[in-house]
């Protein structure tokens, strides 16, 4: 077995995505639509979830061709009982570097430090709009903001680290580039606006609906002008800028407009144990049945090398070219973005 494998366009593994729920608390219009994830709406049965024990299994797995970055997802991932539990055991694992959650915030005013101190790092907390007319309607259950902005007031007193998203889309909320940013600058929380993609097959995705990184940020240049930064890391996501004046730093997740596949370093594990090497992969792997007929840890090891090494997906840049559209994806709250 060879411990830094790369895929067929070079790229290693650095982060695994597990979403841990494919339920969540609101209905934002452009993942999970109410009409669609309505009353009947069929969620994944408690006993087709993996547990904590077949998480940690493949965890320890994947740390070993070196991915170090761990998100956990959802859903809302801290509707999952006993969260903290989980990150408290994904820490203890040789070459995990950096443990990250995305939410909705609203379950953060109970958790945010406990989970702090089971060692989570981070929280990347999505909000839509900071009126509240707005981010009524973008969260599809009519919450205000507030149980949001007490949930990142809460990250902050425990000392977690905070990244806010916020999806645009025209007709939505492109109102509420400016005032997002002119509220968070100077909060030391990084903002991130994020292209609306093509995710799913609900959320009725055209063209016409993206705002381009460029828009947004010559939005925001013209009130307050903004320097371009290096990445962080290789294969960060966002491109990021700070404000000429006074602190504060922003970042576009461009995903549609200019696809960052050449350095995707990033395996998605669902909730029921499939894995997915794309966002919009149509189909998985199932390490779930592997995990339960009994496979030891060498053949799973095996399988993924076959895996990742036989790797070609890059979607986005496919999609730049003209490649048309597939019918039948995953969907974003199953397998967590
Ligand atoms: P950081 O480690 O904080 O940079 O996290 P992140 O930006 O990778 O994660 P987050 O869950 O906050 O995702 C932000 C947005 O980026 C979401 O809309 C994701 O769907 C999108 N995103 C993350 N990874 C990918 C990817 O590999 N491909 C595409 N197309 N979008 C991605
Ligand atoms: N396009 C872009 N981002 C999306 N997210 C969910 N659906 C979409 C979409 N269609 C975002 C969420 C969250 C992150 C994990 O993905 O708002 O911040
Ligand atoms: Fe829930 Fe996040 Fe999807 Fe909104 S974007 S419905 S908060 S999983
Ligand atoms: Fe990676 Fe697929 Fe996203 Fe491209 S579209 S960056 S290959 S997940």
């Amino acid at each position: 077995i060879d411990s830094h494998i790369t895929d067929q366009l070079g790229r290693p593994i650095k982060d695994l995505r597990i979403s841990v729920i494919d339920q969540c608390n609101f209905r934002c219009t452009y993942c999970m639509p109410a009409e669609i994830f309505g009353p009947d709406y069929t969620f994944l049965p408690k006993d087709e979830l993996l547990s904590f024990d077949e998480i940690i299994r493949l965890v320890r797995i994947f740390a070993g061709f070196g991915a170090e970055k761990i998100r956990l997802t959802g859903g809302e991932p801290l509707m999952r009982k006993n969260l903290d539990e989980l990150v408290r055991r994904i820490k203890e694992i040789d070459g995990i570097k950096d443990i990250a959650v995305t939410t909705n915030a609203v379950f953060l005013v109970r958790q945010a430090r406990k989970l702090k101190e089971a060692g989570l790092d981070r929280v990347n907390i999505s909000l839509d709009a900071i009126e509240d007319h707005i981010f009524k309607e973008t969260n599809g259950r009519g919450v205000q903001t507030k149980p949001v902005l007490k949930g990142i007031e809460a990250a902050r007193s425990a000392g977690l680290d905070i990244k806010i998203n916020m999806v645009v889309k025209k007709g939505m909320n492109e109102d509420q580039i400016l005032p997002m940013a002119r509220y968070f600058k100077g909060t030391g929380d990084t903002l991130r606006f994020i292209e609306f993609m093509e995710v799913g097959n609900h959320n009725g995705w055209n063209m016409d609906a993206v705002v381009s990184k460029k828009e947004i940020i010559d939005q925001i240049h013209e009130e307050m002008p903004l320097v371009p930064l290096e990445p962080n890391y290789y294969g960060e996501v966002a491109s990021r800028y700070r404000y000429e004046e006074g602190k504060g730093e922003i970042g576009v997740i461009s995903s549609v407009t200019e696809a960052f596949c050449f350095s995707c370093t990033r395996a998605r594990l669902s909730a029921d144990g499939q894995l997915y090497t794309c966002l919009f992969a149509s189909s998985g792997y199932d390490l779930k049945q592997m995990l339960r007929e009994g496979e030891g840890d060498h053949s799973i090891t095996e399988y993924l090398q076959a895996v990742w090494t036989g790797r070609t997906d890059q979607y986005s840049v496919d999609r730049a070219h003209g490649k048309p559209m597939k019918q039948n994806k995953i969907e974003m709250s199953y397998i967590g973005g």
